[in-house]
């Protein structure tokens, strides 16, 4: 098992659902607001923005006002047993683009779809499961933050770059709520769909390679843990490419699941042996899962400035008894059981040389635990955004 140095740093911050550190150490009114409802209120350009001022409250604070004591609090047993139902995976329908074949190549394996271009790089399946799954981690992240799409203090965002895309969600809605924007989404796959925002383009390229783009005002980065091996190129890369005085954000989770009650019950094991061994393939490869704890010091040595990190704390099962932390508990639920199959199968199959029926087992035993209300899982979540100086 690979050490987890950061262990004592994650477990000393898991002490409350919400943590802000970096230069601006007080929630902060921000200075931008986003129109936060899907279209009818969509903002044209040099219209006065639809949130005021007055709104000094950011959702993140929202959230920490909700839980106002340092632990989340659980549901009572009988009401938990009823909710274990949660979690019958049900797909979202997404509509595809049909795409030239060289990049459509796909590689099958084992029952999952893997990218093509650059094979074998990204180690995460890119089929509709996975494309499923990673829309509604958007809706999770909308429920979060209250809509919106960025927390950094962006004025007028004209040219954005969302690296590594996906499916293109987040980048669809930015395009969306910002027509004056020129917006950009980057990734191996070409999994986005055709019908896009005029002001949105996708390309299929490697973001580990050299950028030839124009510099931008506000690059977005979300969910790459496991995808980079480099990660202090790519951010110094991100800052040569921005303007002066544009923005970097990352939101990333720690892909560690820890439990809220583990003095109370005894700690999961085989999601424990999952995620072990999930790091040790990931830092055998080069390409690390410990992102989130680093993203703040990362962007410092790079040169940002006005850094701000905050970290919350989401439930990963519906065990929370807040009715919001519920919901969210329970997609992050149906998100994890999808996990426990594609996060994984190819690490342990192409690097730790474990056979797919091995893997099927372990994965089982996951998702059994996964289900189990008993256990009070969450991960800490990290957006951590800053600034390249005027
Ligand atoms: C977990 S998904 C996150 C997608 C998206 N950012 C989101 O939040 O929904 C990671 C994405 O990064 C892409 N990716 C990984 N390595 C990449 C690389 N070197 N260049 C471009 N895209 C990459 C993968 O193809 C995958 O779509």
């Amino acid at each position: 098992m690979t050490d987890l140095p950061e262990k004592d740093e994650r477990q000393a911050k898991a002490d409350s659902p919400i943590h802000t550190s970096g230069e601006l150490s007080q929630a902060q009114p921000k200075p931008h607001a986003q129109n936060v409802s899907p279209s009818p209120d969509r903002q044209v350009e040099g219209q006065a923005e639809p949130q005021s001022h007055s709104q000094s409250v950011s959702p993140i604070q929202a959230l920490a006002d909700d839980q106002p004591n340092d632990e989340i609090e659980a549901d009572d047993n009988e009401a938990l047993e009823r909710d274990s139902a949660f979690g019958d995976n049900e797909s979202i329908a997404s509509s595809r683009t049909s795409l030239t074949s060289g990049i459509t190549r796909y590689r099958q394996e084992n029952g999952r779809r893997y990218h093509a271009y650059r094979d074998g790089k990204y180690l995460f399946p890119n089929d509709e499961k996975e494309q499923d799954r990673l829309d509604l981690f958007h809706h999770v992240f909308n429920l979060l933050f209250g809509g919106k799409l960025f927390h950094a203090p962006v004025d007028n965002p004209q040219r954005v770059l969302d690296v590594g895309t996906g499916t293109g969600i987040w980048a669809i809605d930015f395009a969306d709520q910002h027509p004056s924007s020129h917006v950009v989404g980057c990734d191996l796959s070409p999994i986005q769909p055709g019908w896009i925002p005029p002001n949105l383009e996708f390309e299929v390229d490697d973001i580990e390679d050299t950028w030839r783009h124009k510099p931008f005002n506000f690059i977005h980065m979300r969910m790459l843990g496991g995808a980079i091996k480099d990660w202090e190129a790519l951010i110094a890369q991100a800052y040569d490419n921005l303007e002066p005085g544009g923005w970097l954000e990352s939101v990333e989770f720690e892909v560690w699941v820890d439990c809220q009650n583990d003095g109370e019950v005894e700690m999961p094991k085989m999601i424990q042996q999952w995620q072990s061994l999930l790091t040790e393939a990931g830092e055998r490869i080069g390409r690390t899962f410990i992102v989130a704890v680093h993203m703040k010091n990362w962007m410092e040595k790079a040169g940002f400035v006005d850094i701000r990190e905050d970290v919350i704390k989401v439930p990963n099962s519906p065990w929370a008894k807040d009715p919001r932390w519920k919901e969210i508990g329970a997609y992050q639920q149906h998100n994890m059981l999808e996990a426990a199959s594609a996060y994984g199968q190819a690490h342990f199959t192409r690097v730790l040389g474990w056979s797919p029926d091995e893997f099927l087992v372990l994965s089982a035993e996951v998702r059994k635990e996964l289900k189990n209300l008993k256990y009070h899982l969450f991960s800490n979540l990290h957006i951590v955004y800053g600034q390249k100086p005027e």
